[in-house]
């Protein structure tokens, strides 16, 4: 989704934000812009496509020296991708510039408004009435015109505003979207997520809903669109540089799928205790006894964060016996849904902030359930709203296809779900021999980590075809929704994931000869039906590919292919058969020339309905 970067100090503003929009690219986009404050007004260049390309527009422009500036990478929602369409957009008079993400719903009407007092408009954005609105109802004030106007505003955002007759003055705001404020000495960098801001300074604090921050070089006031006084809670943020470099990997993706084994070992550090058969959940305790009574609850998200949920639900119910439902969190949030005492809503998040989990959140509150987050990003809008959570500790994820947030929300969920069900049903010696087992973890997704370049290979016999199915049951019936969204999301394959025994109720007839299946067959308790499914595509010609336990002789005999995974506890399966299926989706859009990192049309976090 569209990034900000904002920066105020006595540093050349120009590549400090080019640098801060590099950052921000992983978060999906189609077009980039800058303003610098220069003594005259501002100097705005634009470009479609990569910051490299404004990068190299502005390696031909005169000005843009000024220490002041904003930048934007776009991902379109009003208008389409062009020059034109770009941040920063300015008022007709160029008094006001300004960045935005977000979607101003009531936009059509503000314009109607604004066109009867003159304003023209040269663009398809819903941004460009925001910059008029704000000019219109300037009145020798930045800060006191934007409140101004984003009270006559609905619908998300998050600002950076630049006014030349406040040459010195930089104002944001934030309903809905996320925005940071990098506080240095001398210098403030305002940013969409942490990792454009740690480059410069570790101590940031992010605005809330309806916050709006003046930012001179030497002065800094928060307050609310209403006027009341705000005091920001600054904080030190725990990114280092390294955790979002590269480094020897060719992509984000490759190596957050490698990452796994240490990023695991960091969620479950210190919050499991073998010998006592213990769960250690700090963010769990103050709600600790509601969530012990509650009588059902529900998963929200969306994406992989969903398939995690689904995941949970069969933990939960498990491990804690405790009813539980899934839904994806945009369709929990419209449908009035009905939330009974002793619910509670648990969404599950990488990025804390993708707008339907959120939305979603708030209404359940309002219902008067209690609210949970298994969340990724810390001081993220879903971790500070919500009554209790799991941080997942797996560090920052860039690649857009998420991995090793997926394997860090199922462990922090197996650890919720036993974490419960030692306070309800589970028997301290299940309790033991779980988190025994969960500790193996790491160290077998290394194994399955090790095959790599036989997946590769595996991969690569298919990948020219076009349509794949995915299937599994039980537990691993989420990780073949996974395993399906992981290989349309970026090679950029039609793939389907399913239940294997809902094959037969219509998806079997898209099997034809040669047809990639792939069988999540793992020993579990349903171990025979799936290999029942397995015969029923090889009977019609498909092509087996299998994930199976080392040792399964069976399955060599029906499977074209097979991904060998460590045996484990079925409950804890998913976490290793996913891994395969992530290296999978890597190699296949590896081997069809797709970038990776950047997938077509896809956004990180998806801060807009
Ligand atoms: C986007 C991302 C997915 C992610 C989903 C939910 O679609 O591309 O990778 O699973 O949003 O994001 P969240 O940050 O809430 O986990």
């Amino acid at each position: 989704m569209c990034g900000i970067v904002g920066y105020i100090g006595n540093l050349p503003a120009k590549n400090l934000l080019i640098e801060g929009l590099k950052r921000l690219e992983y978060r999906g986009y189609d077009s980039a812009g800058i303003a610098i404050a220069s003594s005259t007004g501002f100097d705005i260049e634009r470009a479609v496509g990569r910051v490299s390309n404004l990068e190299a527009k502005l390696d031909g422009d005169t000005g843009f020296d000024g220490t002041i500036g904003i930048a934007h990478t776009r991902w379109a929602t009003h208008g389409g991708v062009t020059e034109v369409n770009c941040h920063p957009h300015t008022d007709n008079g160029n008094k006001v510039c300004l960045v935005h993400n977000g979607i101003i719903e009531n936009y059509a009407a503000i314009k109607t408004w604004l066109a009867e007092r003159g304003h023209v408009f040269n663009t398809e954005t819903d941004t460009e009435a925001l910059a008029c609105l704000i000019a219109e109802l300037y009145d020798g004030d930045l800060e006191a015109a934007v409140k101004a106007a984003l009270r006559e505003v609905t619908g998300a955002y998050a600002i950076a505003v630049l006014c030349t007759e406040e040459p010195g003055v930089l104002v944001c705001a934030r309903k809905g979207s996320p925005l940071m404020v990098g506080v240095g000495s001398g210098e403030y960098v305002v940013a969409s997520d942490p990792s454009a801001i740690v480059a410069h300074t570790s101590r940031a604090f992010a605005l809330d809903d309806y916050n709006v921050v003046r930012l001179t070089q030497d002065s800094i006031r928060t307050s609310t669109i209403h006027n009341k006084a705000v005091t920001p809670k600054v904080m030190q943020l725990e990114l280092e540089l390294d955790q979002i470099e590269l480094g020897t990997f060719d992509h984000y993706m490759q190596k957050e799928i490698f990452e796994q084994p240490h990023a695991l070992r960091n969620t479950l550090r210190g919050r499991v205790d073998r010998d006592e058969g213990r769960i250690v959940l700090g963010g769990l305790l103050s709600c600790a006894k509601e969530l012990v009574r509650a009588r059902k609850f529900v998963m929200i998200g969306q994406g992989t964060a969903l398939h995690a949920g689904m995941i949970g639900e069969y933990l939960l119910e498990d491990f804690a016996k405790i009813p539980t439902e899934v839904e994806f969190a945009s369709e929990f949030r419209y449908r009035n849904p009905i939330v009974e005492e002793g619910t509670v809503v648990c969404a599950v998040s990488q990025s804390g902030e993708t707008a339907d989990t959120l939305a979603a959140l708030g209404e359940a509150q309002d219902k008067g359930a209690l609210s949970m987050g298994i969340v990724n990003a810390v001081g993220s809008s879903i971790a500070r709203t919500t009554d209790a959570g799991v941080y997942l500790r797996v560090g920052p994820e860039i690649g857009v296809a998420s991995t090793k947030a997926f394997t860090g929300q199922v462990t922090a969920l197996t650890m919720m779900a036993l974490f419960l069900g030692r306070r309800r049903f589970l028997s301290v010696e299940k309790c033991k021999q779980m988190i025994g087992d969960l500790e193996t973890i790491p160290d077998k997704i290394e194994q399955v980590l090790q095959q790599a370049q036989q997946i590769k290979a595996v991969t690569e016999k298919y990948v020219h075809r076009e349509n794949w199915l995915f299937m599994g049951r039980g537990f691993n019936y989420p990780t073949a929704l996974e395993g399906a969204l992981k290989l349309k999301e970026i090679s950029y394959i039609h793939a389907e994931g399913m239940p294997a025994a809902e094959m037969k109720h219509g998806p079997i007839a898209l099997i034809t000869d040669g047809m990639p299946t792939v069988f999540i067959a793992n020993r579990g308790a349903q171990y025979t039906k799936v290999m029942a499914n397995i015969e029923e595509v090889r009977a019609r010609g498909g092509h087996v590919i299998a994930v199976a336990t080392e040792g399964d002789t069976e399955i060599e005999s029906v499977a074209e292919d097979v991904l060998w995974v460590p045996e484990v506890a079925e409950p804890l399966s998913p976490l290793l058969t996913v891994v395969p299926l992530q290296l999978m989706a890597y190699y296949a859009a590896v081997a069809r020339g797709h970038d990776v990192d950047k997938p077509r049309n896809l956004a990180k976090s998806v801060t807009v309905e």
